[in-house]
């Protein structure tokens, strides 16, 4: 196996996990995955389709729970017992089954659950509040570059890619240290795809780290720092981006030895 891509010992991951295993009757989804996410990085989760991608980041985003391990953020210990508590650490969701409410707004869908966060018990207070939350919803898909017509129309009725559209602005825009993004382009054309890859880079040049699981090779090595391959809910290897190219990531999804280029397994 390839080693983990050494970090500086001194920096603390902002998300560390250890010894995850999950099980679904005779199904292994996961077994005993360590992962390490440090500040201001990108981190690509590649492997195939049921490699147990989605259930790793569910348990990294409280989502569901795991059969054993442990989860730290900034060398903490923690344990979620729901993505609220996830986010009350500063990671942000975007969940592959989007988690949008067809039947309210835009604006609605990107306060969802936030709520109780506007401060001041007075009136008015919240009511600025929610002009300056109006304000950012429009400003985070105006950046996204998406057209979305308004922020007033129900989600129900934009179209799928608008749909993962305000679910990735969403979770940018209340995120504070980590976003974790399950296939975010997969609904989305060329240039809503270069939209959200820009999104990221802006994500990770203000500080916050951010997990992306994705299928698109190109978009991978577009903006990721290291690519963490997962394959039969086993850690095949992390590799830096700027030191691999796709046929070796390829190899390590699908179990392809690699000691043809004089690297082992
Ligand atoms: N709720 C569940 N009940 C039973 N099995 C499940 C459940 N969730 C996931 N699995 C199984 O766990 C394995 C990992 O699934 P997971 O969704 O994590 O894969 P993935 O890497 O995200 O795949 P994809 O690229 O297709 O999204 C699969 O074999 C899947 O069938
Ligand atoms: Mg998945």
């Amino acid at each position: 196996m390839i080693d983990t891509v050494a970090m500086p010992a001194a920096r603390t991951p902002i998300l560390r996990a250890t010894g995850i295993s999950k099980v679904y009757g005779a199904v292994r989804a996961l077994g005993g995955i360590d992962f390490d996410l440090y500040p201001g990085e990108v981190l690509g989760i590649v492997g195939d389709n049921g490699a147990g991608k989605s259930t790793f980041i569910k348990i990294l985003s409280g989502a569901i729970a795991p059969d054993s391990g442990a989860i730290e953020v900034e060398g903490a210990p923690v344990h979620f017992r729901g993505p609220l508590d996830a986010r009350r650490a500063g990671i942000e969701t975007v969940f592959q089954e989007l988690a949008v409410v067809p039947l309210m707004d835009v604006e609605e869908n990107f306060f969802l659950g936030r709520e109780l966060c506007s401060p001041g018990p007075l009136g008015w207070l919240k009511l600025l509040t929610k002009k300056k939350m109006r304000t950012q919803a429009a400003d985070e898909i105006a950046e996204l570059r998406v057209g979305i017509p308004s922020v007033r129309q129900r989600v129900g009725t934009l179209s799928g890619g608008q749909r993962q559209s305000v679910a990735v602005a969403r979770a940018v825009a209340w995120s504070r240290k980590i976003v974790i993004m399950d296939e975010p382009t997969a609904a989305l054309g060329v240039k809503e795809s270069r939209g959200v890859q820009e999104l990221i880079k802006r994500v990770r040049d203000r500080g916050t780290a951010v997990i992306l699981i994705s299928h698109n090779m190109p978009q991978v090595f577009d903006v990721t720092d290291r690519i963490f391959v997962l394959r039969h809910g086993t850690h095949a290897g992390t590799v830096k981006t700027l030191d691999t190219d796709m046929e070796q990531v390829i190899k390590l999804i699908t179990g392809a030895t690699l000691h043809e280029h004089g690297r082992s397994e």
